[in-house]
């Protein structure tokens, strides 16, 4: 989708998009459309039940007077209360209600509204950013799609008084969505596509963007003694890989600012249970288990898109969990780069083995100043979140803080849930120093007890278990049903204002 911002003048074809208040109050353009077409806005806001309230739409086709093929109702609901991504979700919906519409473009006039928070500069970009998140596709599988199924609409046109204020705030909120996008075409791919060696390939990508790119073989792990996240990928014919990617737009030397930010992701580029094997009904599911990796990438291609003032490292640990004759067994006890011994009960709890070491390795190099971690590890956080939250567990409330702060600003919220001794204990293991599982109790609470164990003393640390979030199985006004992106967003937020110098 093709986003430009250009100066107010009415357009004389083609669709346009206006905004209506709560009450059937026009804003500015909608008034001038209306005297244009002597008054058509008017009798169909009249004739229909449309009255200006939020997520609200009303299509007049072809009026008389002017020579736009449609003019497409917004409603705005209160000024006072249309905030940041109330402005994302009318871009989103514009774009969805247009899509198959057999227009090629749309222009939105974006109005000086009284008594808006939100600047029409500002709400111009974030209608553009809306639009864009909202037109993502992924459809390069579907070979025999007719021409008249396809989405029609190609560009967005936001109308705006000062449009290269515009065009600015909306330059970093594009490599932002650049950003989503990787993430959403990486989880979405298939794992015969999308396998450990593969998905290097793809971050080795964002080279270009300045990133500097290393992948660790088996035999770089071995040495470093990854015991635990080698153990889950050897059962697979696809050799596991180590993504280690670092942004450095921050501070050089010594001192605190310059300590890198870590984020790691679990990459199970496919999770069949292993030994402990999956049911078959929706096994599909598990092509998006590197959903924490694909955001870690995705991230990184947004800050260093965006060119962050900060120094940031993702590390992904890559592998595919398979059942054969040379995978590991329940029972097998592995020794994890820490040092530490895990006993395997379930091969199907495979996450916490792989971010086990990613962790510890992540620590050992790169003495970050905090790590947060994202990974599709239970499906217990479904249980207690749904679809609506990703799973927030850490050892520090102001990182904790922070994360809860930056995914209320960007509409992907997270939920913490408790952790402590007591939880902990449910994973001591009578032949090793752990176990993978504890019982079915608080499951996703005693898998972060697990990654807890992997956290150095003073180190703030968080995990998102993103599980329930990172596929979506219905369209919202900014992300469509499919792969989500969800952490991209909330991560750059989290950097943005809290980390950048
Ligand atoms: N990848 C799954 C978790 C998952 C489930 C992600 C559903 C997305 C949707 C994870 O590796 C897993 O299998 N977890 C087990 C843990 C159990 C064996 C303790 C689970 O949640 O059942
Ligand atoms: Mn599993
Ligand atoms: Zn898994």
């Amino acid at each position: 989708m093709k986003i430009a911002f250009v100066a107010p003048a009415l357009p004389k074809a083609g669709a346009v998009a206006v905004g209506v208040m709560d009450g059937g109050k026009l804003a500015a353009s909608a008034a001038q459309l209306d005297r244009a077409t002597k008054g058509a806005l008017t009798r169909a806001i009249k004739g229909s039940r449309f009255k200006g309230r939020p997520r609200q739409m009303l299509e007049i086709l072809a009026p008389a007077g002017i020579g736009n093929s449609r003019v497409l109702l917004v409603g705005l609901g209160k000024p006072k209360d249309i905030k940041d991504l109330d402005v994302e979700a009318i871009g989103g919906s514009v774009v969805e209600r247009l899509s198959r519409s057999g227009e090629r473009g749309v222009t939105v006039m974006v109005d000086a509204i009284p008594g808006i928070a939100v600047p029409a500069p500002a709400y111009a970009a974030r209608c553009g950013l809306g639009a864009r998140l909202r037109a993502y596709r992924f459809d390069r599988y579907r070979t025999k799609e007719k021409p008249e199924d396809k989405p029609s609409l190609e560009k967005v046109t936001v109308m705006v008084a000062n449009p290269a204020a515009a065009r600015r705030a909306f330059a970093d909120m594009d490599q932002v969505a650049e950003g989503v996008f990787l993430t959403r075409n990486l989880v979405s791919e298939p794992a015969n596509i999308i396998y450990p060696k593969t998905l290097a390939a793809e971050a080795k990508k964002l080279t270009k963007l300045g990133v500097k790119v290393q992948v660790l073989g088996v035999a770089e792990m071995r040495r470093l003694g990854m015991g635990a996240l080698l153990g889950v990928g050897q059962g697979s014919a696809q050799e596991s890989q180590l993504l280690v990617m670092q942004w450095s737009g921050g501070a050089r030397g010594k001192g605190k600012a310059a300590q890198p930010l870590a984020f790691v992701g679990k990459g199970v580029t496919f999770d069949t249970g292993g030994i402990s094997i999956k049911p078959a009904g929706g096994m599909e599911d598990m092509k998006w288990d590197m959903g924490g990796s694909g955001v870690v990438i995705g991230l990184m291609r947004a800050l260093a898109g965006r060119k962050a003032k900060v120094n940031v490292v993702g590390v992904c640990g890559l592998v595919e969990n398979m059942p054969s004759s040379t995978a590991q067994r329940p029972g097998d006890i592995v020794t994890s780069m820490s040092g530490q011994t895990i006993e395997v009960i379930n091969t199907d709890a495979e996450g916490r083995l792989v971010l086990a070491d990613a962790l510890w390795y992540t620590q050992e190099k790169f003495k970050p100043r905090a790590i947060v971690d994202l990974a599709t590890l239970t499906g217990a956080i479904i249980v207690a979140l749904g679809h609506e939250y990703a799973g927030l567990f850490s050892n520090d409330d102001k990182l904790a803080d922070k994360l809860f702060a930056a995914g209320k600003t960007v509409g992907e919220g997270v939920w913490r849930l408790p952790m402590g001794e007591a939880y902990d204990k449910a994973i001591n293991s009578d032949a090793a120093d752990m176990k993978n599982v504890g019982n079915r109790a608080g499951g996703s609470i005693t898998a972060a007890q697990f990654l807890e164990r992997f956290v150095k003393k003073g180190t703030p640390w968080a995990h998102l278990d993103i599980a329930g979030v990172t596929w979506s199985s219905k369209d919202s006004p900014t992300v469509p049903k499919g792969g989500t992106g969800f952490g991209v967003r909330l991560l750059d937020r989290l950097v943005a204002d809290n980390f950048e110098r």
